[in-house]
């Protein structure tokens, strides 16, 4: 019996890969290689003894997602196909829509059709909003969210509570990541970004590669430490790690499951700088910007149900990720070949 795993090209699903083939877990990678390169699936095979399939297909393609429900023996799915950046959301809405949410609707009708109700689903802490005061704990409210890509997310998870009252055989489980980052130990699997990064830590490591002269710190006025945002980092193999668990725990029962995969620590924007200087070498200038609209102070995880109820947490502290992002950087400063 297999994991049929969404996006397991991508940044997130191909550390997720290597963990469950690993752990001896049998993998079906579904891809449309539309935010990643291919040679991401060489770079998966090299760090796995483990033989596993991949398709390129889109998740919006109902008859050949079918196809490959027939073909495989899937038993479990962990979904992370999806586009994610928020700034084009705003410009795309109805893409972010079409991909996220329609995709995500033909996946569950096409599991549903083949007799599989075992979902592993990649939330994200943003659907807890703007007003909840960390640490966050998944019985907070949620929604308020700010922007498309942010709405598809708490839709998403809205359409799976509703699909569970309407047929409790079905086991599901939302993960909420807070901030992924790091890389494989390898250096050679890592995060990616096309064109200018949105994020802090990609766009931290191309200006110490000196692809980016300086980085904005977008506000030292928060109500924080320093002044600049705080969040809730984890290193990329430890939230691949809390996929194993998941994928384990809705093969072995049914209900819907919400978690936050997080470290339960914030830092701010400056400790990261200084972190990352320090475990590279390298130097980060960085210059103070105005506030990114639709940025929050402070956002970290209690990830206390999590340990309780998977028996996961996060063991790679900061200065770790940041040395991980540094190698996968510096032994790949143009990101994975064509
Ligand atoms: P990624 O872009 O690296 O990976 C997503 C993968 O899905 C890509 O390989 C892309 O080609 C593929 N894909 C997209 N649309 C598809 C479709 N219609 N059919 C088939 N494949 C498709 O992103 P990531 O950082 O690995 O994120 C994975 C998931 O986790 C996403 O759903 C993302 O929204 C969610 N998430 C990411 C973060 C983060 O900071 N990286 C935080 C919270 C949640
Ligand atoms: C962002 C998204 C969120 C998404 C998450 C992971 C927004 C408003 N939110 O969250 O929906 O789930 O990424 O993909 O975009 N920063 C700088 N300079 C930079 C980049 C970032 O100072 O060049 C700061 C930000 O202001 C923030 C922190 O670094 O305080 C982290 O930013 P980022 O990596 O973009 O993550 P989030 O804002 O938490």
């Amino acid at each position: 019996m297999a994991v049929l795993v969404t996006g397991g090209a991508g940044y997130i699903g191909s550390h997720t890969c290597v963990e469950l083939l690993n752990a001896g877990v049998d993998v079906v990678i579904v891809d449309n290689f539309y935010n990643c390169k291919k040679s991401s699936i060489e770079r998966i095979k090299a760090l796995v003894t483990k033989d596993f399939k991949w398709y390129e297909c889109d998740i919006r393609d109902r008859e050949g997602m079918d196809a490959i429900f027939k073909k495989e023996n899937i038993d479990s799915v962990i979904h992370f196909a999806g586009l994610k950046a928020v700034g084009e959301s705003v410009e795309k809405p109805l893409e972010y829509f079409d991909n996220n949410v329609n995709g995500t609707l033909v996946l569950l009708d096409v599991m549903r059709n083949n007799g599989c109700k075992k979902i592993v689903f990649s939330s994200s802490a943003t659907v807890y909003g703007m007003d909840n005061v960390s640490p966050l704990t998944e019985d907070m409210k949620v929604g308020g969210v700010t922007n498309p890509y942010g709405r598809t997310k708490f839709m998403i998870e809205e359409i799976m509570r509703d699909l569970y009252v309407s047929d409790n055989e079905w086991s599901i489980c939302l993960l909420r990541y807070f901030n992924p980052i790091g890389a494989h130990k390898s250096g050679t699997m890592g995060e990616d970004p096309n064109g200018i990064p949105n994020n802090l830590m990609p766009y931290i490591t191309q200006v110490a590669i000196g692809k980016r002269e300086f980085l904005n710190v977008w506000g030292d006025d928060y109500d924080t430490h320093d002044g600049s945002g705080v969040r809730d980092y984890i290193h990329v193999v430890d939230l691949a790690l809390g996929h194993v668990k998941a994928v384990e725990k809705v093969s072995g029962t049914t209900g819907l499951y919400i978690y936050n995969l997080g470290t339960g620590k914030g830092y701010s924007v400056l400790d990261v700088v200084k972190a990352f200087e320090k475990a590279s070498g390298a130097k980060v200038p960085y210059k103070i910007g105005p506030r990114r609209a639709g940025d929050i102070a402070t956002c970290y995880s209690d990830p206390s149900k999590a340990l309780n109820e998977l028996g996961w947490k996060a063991e790679r502290d900061i200065e770790e990720m940041c040395e991980d992002s540094w190698r996968w950087q510096s032994q790949n400063p143009n990101g994975y070949p064509d």
